[in-house]
């Protein structure tokens, strides 16, 4: 048992580290590395005495507990095999897969099935092990759906909250699961269930009457009999960013200089389009160099020199899928630089390279349009950080329907990135949009941003959950 026992514990996959080398004695050395959510938690954890468990990111190795900026990290160790199995397999080659509508195809295997239940049970017992008596325990995203249950049978005394970060997929494309009853019923051990999206809140609300047999009444799901009866609320949360931190960030006069450096790298382009991405079929990137192709050939652009960034931040290398996704965009960008290109002049700057937070200030300063055009996004973050960055108001936003942002984003230019011809469409209406017009836009967009930050997205989760559960709204979501 730990020494001391907290009264908020967060459950994620990563823990919000990196490993930077190791100590004399040969133990992993860690330095936190924070991004949207630990930025949002680490206020909390600080007053409440908050907990993180989660894995560090390397195989066989897990260390002893320890504190970081306020915050005590809880290191769950994975073998190499359970990497292979929970993570690289059942996660992200099964659920991710499946829960963005099948875009890539998802692999059924038991034996990824057998280790993501035993690598949930882990973070379960962890997580058991560090609440204090009555704490709040918050579970992060898909790698963790059977958390929840699991928690909730050791220690039925604490008020557990799940937030899934990704897509929750139509009843038709949820039930392939071979195990989607158990996923579901897994979910259902939280109090509250926040999704990005209405619609995402509206499928999982559909898939309990369907998979688990719980009826449900509005937002609110009824789980047990008897005694054990309880009512589980679903509800929409949509996840934000350090908006304020971002604005302070773009404003520095050296990340406005370097922004300045950039265009004139870029060999001073009449436009900079920016693509800012894990590579990941998720994300549209195959598509928007299609779409950028065929701006070049068919003359669309007139005679302005347009060049398109592509950051494509590498991810889940050892995943088929995404190793073969690489190939593809990288042929892709060799052909279409080595048929559109001149000596001095290429048009799509690919880097497959992950930049410090100041270097993509300065690329989204640079940037006159920004594509955000995936496939299916849960939020996507990127469209929310280039609209925070633009305190000069300009530059434009494309954003994908399919997108989670695309329900607050209104002032964005939307397309469906399928619709070739649309998007293309899309991308001309940006480059030719009047300087009022894009003024008008980012000020409306960066207002939202600036209103719905992460920490309010983490206040409302909360209160609601401490609340017993009275989010947003109660449309009914209709009956089984
Ligand atoms: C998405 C998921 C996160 C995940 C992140 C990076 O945003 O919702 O849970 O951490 O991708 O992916 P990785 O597999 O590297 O953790």
């Amino acid at each position: 048992m730990p020494s001391q026992l907290y009264d908020f514990v967060v459950v994620a996959n990563r823990l919000p580290v990196d490993k930077v080398g190791t100590t004399d004695d040969g133990e992993p050395l860690y330095e936190t590395s924070p991004g949207g959510l630990v930025t949002a938690l680490a206020p909390v954890m600080r007053s409440q005495h908050g907990a993180w468990v989660g894995w560090a990111g390397a195989p066989d190795e897990a260390g002893d507990a320890f504190d970081s900026d306020g915050m005590h990290l809880v290191p769950v160790e994975l073998s190499a095999q359970e990497i292979e199995d929970y993570y690289e397999g059942m996660a992200n080659g099964t659920l991710w897969p499946l829960f963005h509508d099948v875009i890539a195809a998802p692999e059924y295997h038991r034996h990824w099935w057998d280790a993501y239940a035993k690598v949930n049970r882990r973070f379960a017992e962890a997580a058991a092990a560090q609440a204090a008596e009555g704490a709040t325990v918050w579970v992060q995203d898909y790698q963790l759906l059977l958390v929840p249950m699991m928690l909730r049978e050791q220690r039925p005394d604490l008020r557990i909250g799940f937030f899934n970060h990704i897509p929750f997929p139509g009843y038709e494309i949820f039930s392939q699961l071979p195990w989607r009853k158990r996923v579901v019923e897994g979910v259902l051990g939280a109090d509250l269930v926040g999704f990005q999206r209405r619609s995402d809140a509206t499928n999982f609300l559909r898939a309990c009457r369907r998979a688990a047999g719980a009826t449900t009444r509005g937002s609110h799901v009824h789980v047990g009999h008897g005694e054990g009866r309880r009512t589980v609320h679903a509800a929409p949360f949509p996840i934000s960013i350090d908006a304020r931190g971002f604005e302070a960030l773009a404003s520095d006069p050296a990340v406005i200089e370097r922004a300045a450096q950039v265009r004139t790298e870029l060999g001073d382009p009449d436009a900079i389009l920016l693509g800012v991405d894990r590579l990941d079929y998720t994300k549209g990137i195959r598509h928007r160099l299609s779409t950028f192709k065929e701006l070049l050939e068919d003359g669309a652009l007139g005679d302005k020199r347009v060049v398109l960034v592509q950051v494509a931040s590498p991810s889940r290398e050892r995943v088929k899928a995404y190793a073969d996704l690489r190939d593809e965009v990288e042929l892709i960008v060799g052909r279409l630089n080595g048929d559109h290109g001149t000596v001095g002049w290429q048009p799509v700057h690919y880097l497959h390279q992950s930049f410090p937070r100041d270097e993509m200030a300065a690329l989204y300063l640079a940037a006159d349009a920004m594509l955000v055009t995936a496939l299916r996004d849960g939020m996507n973050l990127v469209a929310k950080e280039y609209v925070a960055a633009r305190h000069d108001d300009d530059g434009v936003l494309v954003l994908s329907e399919f997108a989670g942002a695309a329900d607050e984003l209104h002032q964005a230019v939307l397309v469906n990135p399928h619709d070739i011809d649309g998007t293309k469409g899309a991308i001309v209406e940006a480059l030719g949009m009047p300087k009022a017009e894009r003024r008008r836009r980012m000020r409306a967009l960066r207002r939202r941003v600036r209103e719905h930050d992460v920490e309010r997205w983490a206040r409302d989760f909360l209160g609601a959950l401490q609340d017993g559960a009275h989010a947003h709204d109660e449309e009914p979501a209709g009956q089984a």
